[in-house]
């Protein structure tokens, strides 16, 4: 940071209340966010963090039709649900509010507003997509189609995910209505338009001159976008929920979501300071962050600072804009609509007390530079091998021998010498890194610096075993152990941010500690005498049966989501009814099921088919079926196929069985007993 800065607004991307947030929120925004923001004020730096839910928009009002009720039905429960959450991970946030409160839209009306009057839209007529069986025009994620960049087949009517790029809706190729499915009509109708490229040389002159230290990734978008060349946005739409657009002559159109949300973050900050928010906004001494997912980038890049140069009056453009990537789950990318993820409020109860885990894993995964893998085997991995086997491992073995030597009481040390000199050095070096590290936003490897002082305090007792060398030399395990004091306390300290919960509770074992930055290091942060807590497991092992519970209940979802988007084989050549009546078919009782030796696809049954001597079939089904859970059962079977040998059975016909969308094998039945022999006509 070249300049300083007086005070550091943050700000972090308002989630769509059309869902729970999920681990791929918390880790491209909200866990980064928090660690920044709590490192700041450990510095005693002036800091506000800015959240809140975004709740108007198209993904919430099709919600709201989906389950009928009404969006704001909708956006209430999950709001409350979002907020509740955040709250319970931890995210420090200092004001949490929503984009329906009074003040949020008389902020937003009076942007549009002041822009209407200042001539800075240009009013234009058009024609737009119309859904006629929905009686409604369809934009940004009413309607679906191809993306003319990637041709990538489920783009939005705003932007495509596949490749980022922000759309008109009547770009996309083959479009559809997503509320009915019809093919759009053209439709005239009146907008208001920011002309992005009026602003296009002052934010090539921002960004592409002034911003060279932003994220590749973020610079990279913003410069391809610059380098296409801007064109004039749409910022109203014809719905009835959102921030109703305050001219004459615009009944039934709302402000565009993107327009009135990043606009969330001026309304949050009124709210949460009415009397000083302006300071926060356009004093040159703020440095504004927004933290972001990269579908975010250009809205916060391009749209909203074109919305605030037009505005005028002072309002300051972001320092820096550091999104991150997408992170996955088990290898597929996390959706919402296919129930791919794994819900916050969901892991706060599977594992209660376990926030910190859950802060760490993402940290330590954050897709930072490129797209990242969640996977329930790498959360145990870290949990088990990092946070108990270093970590807790540490702090607990200090408390414990201080206990046993010294009643619980830090000693009064004796000379530093080399060893101790060569782990305080150390210290001074990790936390120069981490600084570093956490300044720029380099928040994995400022948690791997983090980390480095508990590996250090494992290294210095291994070196330094005072359960020896208090048989030889008492005095020098006061040092030593007084020297360990010390490194729990600078854990505790630069763990703050990562791993609040955790931190606290180091903190009482420490008698009291007040974290603060400039701490970290120094040899008096416990003074002798301090008498410390009783030790506690600061971590627990997460046994395999809990990681199971989340990967079966994966599993079960795929299952689902396999047989929902099931598209049936295409229909064989038509046959005439004698061709149909050539077939036998007629239902049997199983009397006999077992496995065929040395077949694993093979099961041998004996059916009874209504004559006195039944008959014999072979049939494919073994990995889908226990032989003894068929007996008794009645199945469809063609009776009158020719007799064939399997693996030296004769199998007198074929047992029916439908092929599942996961793969699975299911016997078809009758739908009620039926005397055996009957035919199936
Ligand atoms: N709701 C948007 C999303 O989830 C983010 C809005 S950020 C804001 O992608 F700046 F508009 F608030
Ligand atoms: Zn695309």
């Amino acid at each position: 940071m070249t300049k300083e800065y007086k005070r550091t607004l943050i700000t972090t991307a308002l989630p769509y209340t059309n869902g729970p947030v999920h681990i791929g929120h918390l880790a491209g925004v909200y866990v980064p966010a928090d660690i920044y923001a709590r490192y700041l004020r450990l510095c005693g730096r002036p800091v506000t963090l800015i959240g809140g839910s975004d709740e108007h928009g198209v993904p919430i009002t099709l919600k709201a039709r989906k389950e009928g009720v009404t969006p704001q039905d909708i956006v209430d429960r999950y709001h409350a649900l979002i907020k509740k959450s955040f709250e319970d991970l931890g995210i420090s946030f200092d004001i949490y509010s929503r984009t329906t409160s009074d003040i949020h839209h008389d902020t937003a009306s009076e942007f549009f507003r002041r822009l209407y009057e200042k001539g800075e839209f240009i009013e234009k007529s058009s024609e737009q997509l119309y859904d006629p069986e929905a009686g409604q025009f369809l934009a940004d994620r009413y309607v679906t189609g191809e993306c003319p960049h990637c041709h990538h087949q489920g783009a939005y009517g705003d932007q495509c995910e596949a490749c980022g790029t922000s759309l008109n809706a009547t770009d996309l190729i083959e479009p559809r209505s997503a509320i009915t499915g019809a093919v759009p009509v053209l439709k005239e109708t009146k907008h208001w338009y920011l002309p992005l490229d009026k602003w296009e040389p002052a934010l090539r002159q921002w960004i592409l001159e002034g911003h060279k230290e932003w994220k590749t990734n973020v610079y990279g978008q913003c410069k391809s976008w610059l380098d296409m060349g801007l064109q004039p946005r749409a910022v109203s739409r014809d719905l009835s929920w959102g921030v109703p657009v305050p001219v004459e002559g615009a009944e039934g159109k709302v402000l565009y979501v993107w327009f009135d949300a990043p606009i969330g973050y001026i309304s949050n900050t009124k709210e949460l300071l009415p009397d000083s928010w302006e300071t926060w906004w356009k004093d040159p001494d703020t440095r504004i962050i927004n933290f972001i997912g990269k579908d975010n980038i250009v809205f916060h890049c391009i749209v909203f600072p074109a919305m605030l140069m037009a505005y005028g009056d002072g309002f300051q453009l972001p320092d820096n804009v550091p999104a991150n990537e997408f992170l996955n789950l088990e290898g597929d990318k996390i959706s919402t609509s296919r129930n791919w993820a794994v819900w916050l409020h969901e892991y706060l109860a599977d594992f209660p007390g376990k926030q910190d885990v859950l802060r760490y894993v993402l940290t330590a995964n954050a897709p930072e530079t490129k797209d990242n893998d969640f996977t329930w085997r790498d959360f145990q991995a870290r949990n088990n091998n990092e946070l108990v086997a270093i970590l807790g491992n540490f702090v607990n073995r200090v408390v414990v021998l201080t206990h046993k030597y010294y009643g619980g009481e830090v000693p009064e040390p004796g000379t530093f010498e080399q060893p101790d000199l060569d782990a305080i050095a150390e210290m001074e070096q990790l936390k120069a890194s981490l600084t570093e590290n956490l300044e720029t936003f380099h928040f994995r490897e400022a948690l791997k610096d983090a980390m480095g002082f508990a590996r250090l305090g494992n290294k210095y007792l291994q070196d330094c075993e005072p359960w020896k060398t208090v048989k030889t030399d008492p005095e020098r395990v006061k040092t030593i152990l007084y020297v360990c004091a010390q490194l729990c306390a600078s854990i505790d300290i630069v763990m703050e941010p990562f791993m609040p919960f955790m931190s606290e509770r180091l903190s009482a074992i420490l008698g009291g500690l007040k974290p603060e930055w400039s701490m970290i290091g120094r040899t008096d942060i416990v003074p002798a005498g301090t008498k410390l807590g009783q030790p506690e497991l600061l971590f627990e092992k997460i046994d395999d049966e809990a990681i199971k519970a989340q990967t079966d209940r994966l599993e079960e979802i795929k299952r689902q989501n396999a047989i929902s988007s099931f598209k049936p084989e295409v229909q064989l050549p038509e046959i005439t009814i004698d061709d149909f009546a050539k077939v036998d078919l007629r239902i049997g009782t199983v009397l006999e099921c077992e496995a065929v030796p040395k077949a694993k696809k093979l099961l041998r049954f004996v059916i009874d088919d209504g004559t006195p001597g039944h008959r014999v079939i072979v049939s494919g089904i073994a990995e889908h079926y226990k032989p003894q859970d068929l007996v008794g059962r009645q199945v469809l079977f063609v009776a009158n196929l020719a007799p064939a040998k399997i693996r030296g059975v004769v199998s007198q016909g074929m047992i029916l069985s439908a092929l599942n969308a996961d793969g699975s094998i299911v016997v078809a039945a009758p739908s009620a007993p039926v005397a055996p022999g009957a035919q199936v006509k």
